[in-house]
């Protein structure tokens, strides 16, 4: 196990967090006079729990992890801010990121004045290993990797991935926010060998909670704590963990197969447009399209009422669309505007 204490900022390492008054009694009656909360029950005049117990008690046996070793945010780009604030001092630490990859790991690194050293992914997607350690100093404090990637929509191999860890002397981020939709397993099972491991998943994709906003966060106890004192005390409001335990109790391996079969069969019926040079495979609930004009067939699909990302002027994804399965309908009427591009009108 590495020091992982001497990685983390200063000033975060000797915090003393907030306390709340719900951290300081621990019981679930009584009467409660400690929160100058007004005391008429509407079901949300109280505070929420600040540690998510229920939530994460629920969340540890979907995932076979320890509830210290999870973190909740409002969405994985609060666990994505919170690495930067924690390990890196701004101004003097780095951090190194895939290119082309999720949009946040730049705005998180620019909101803390973090240099984000991005390193261009091969032209087949795969993981420049050996570019990515010569980018490292000793001021790399984070390493982002996002397996299934966005956009390319590709996994990184085991082997990789456990390659850096060995090697990169911060910690290693991998999101795997689009793990559900892959044939390769998540990385969870490799948190006991590194404690230099955060994995970020997310309620947002397979688990269809995008409007709640509940991002995770897995890593070491030691880690998680440092996730706990610096977040906002009550950073999941009550509704959010309530609904979220209620929808985790639904079983969504269904809706990821139909997700899956659907997958298959755009990539199928893209690949033989004219207008599409190559769909690319896809681990994810996404596609990656190279188009010979990504702009019409993006204004035309917007036109249809159909909207898909633009991709096309991301570095690594130029002439890109990146299309969401949708819907068995939703996917059909994308299908059919794609396939009416540029076909020649018949006159009678
Ligand atoms: C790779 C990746 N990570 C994280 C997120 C954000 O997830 P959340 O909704 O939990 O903030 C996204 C959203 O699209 C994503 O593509």
């Amino acid at each position: 196990m590495k020091d992982i204490l001497s990685l983390v900022r200063p000033n975060i390492a000797s915090l003393s967090p907030y306390s709340t008054a719900r951290d300081e009694y621990k019981g679930d009656i009584g009467i409660f006079l400690d929160a100058n909360e007004n005391p008429f029950n509407n079901g949300y005049n109280r505070y929420p729990d600040p540690r998510q117990r229920a939530l994460k008690a629920r969340i540890s046996l979907l995932k076979g992890i320890a509830p210290e070793q999870i973190f909740i945010g409002n969405g994985s780009d609060e666990a994505i801010d919170l690495c930067f604030r924690i390990f890196c001092i701004p101004g003097t630490d780095n951090a190194i990121a895939i290119r082309p990859s999720y949009g946040m790991y730049r705005v998180a690194a620019d909101i803390n004045d973090v240099p984000l050293r991005e390193v261009p992914l091969n032209a087949d997607f795969s993981l420049p290993v050996d570019n990515l350690l010569d980018q490292t100093d000793e001021h790399s404090k984070l390493l982002f990797l996002c397996s299934p990637n966005n956009p390319t929509g590709n996994c990184f191999p085991l082997e990789q991935i456990t390659y850096l860890l060995n090697r990169f002397g911060g910690m290693v981020v991998v999101d795997e926010a689009y793990i559900d939709f892959a044939e390769q397993p998540s990385l969870l099972t490799l948190l006991d060998k590194y404690s230099n491991l955060i994995i970020l998943q997310t309620l947002s994709k397979a688990y269809g909670m995008a409007g709640l906003r509940l991002g995770l966060a897995f890593a070491a106890k030691e880690v998680m704590q440092l996730f706990a004192n610096v977040k906002y005390p009550y950073n999941i409001n009550l509704s959010a963990m309530e609904h979220a335990e209620r929808l985790l109790a639904r079983d969504v391996c269904s809706e990821v197969e139909i997700i899956k079969k659907e997958r298959m069969r755009i990539t199928k019926a893209l690949s033989t447009l004219p207008c599409v040079l190559r769909v690319y495979p896809s681990d994810a609930n996404f596609l990656l399209v190279k188009v010979t004009d990504a702009d019409r067939i993006y204004d035309q699909l917007i036109e249809g009422g159909v909207i898909v990302r633009n991709r096309s002027r991301v570095k690594g994804c130029e002439d890109c669309l990146r299309i969401t399965i949708g819907t068995p309908a939703e996917n059909d009427n994308m299908l059919s505007i794609v396939s009416a591009f540029n076909k020649p009108l018949i006159v009678k």
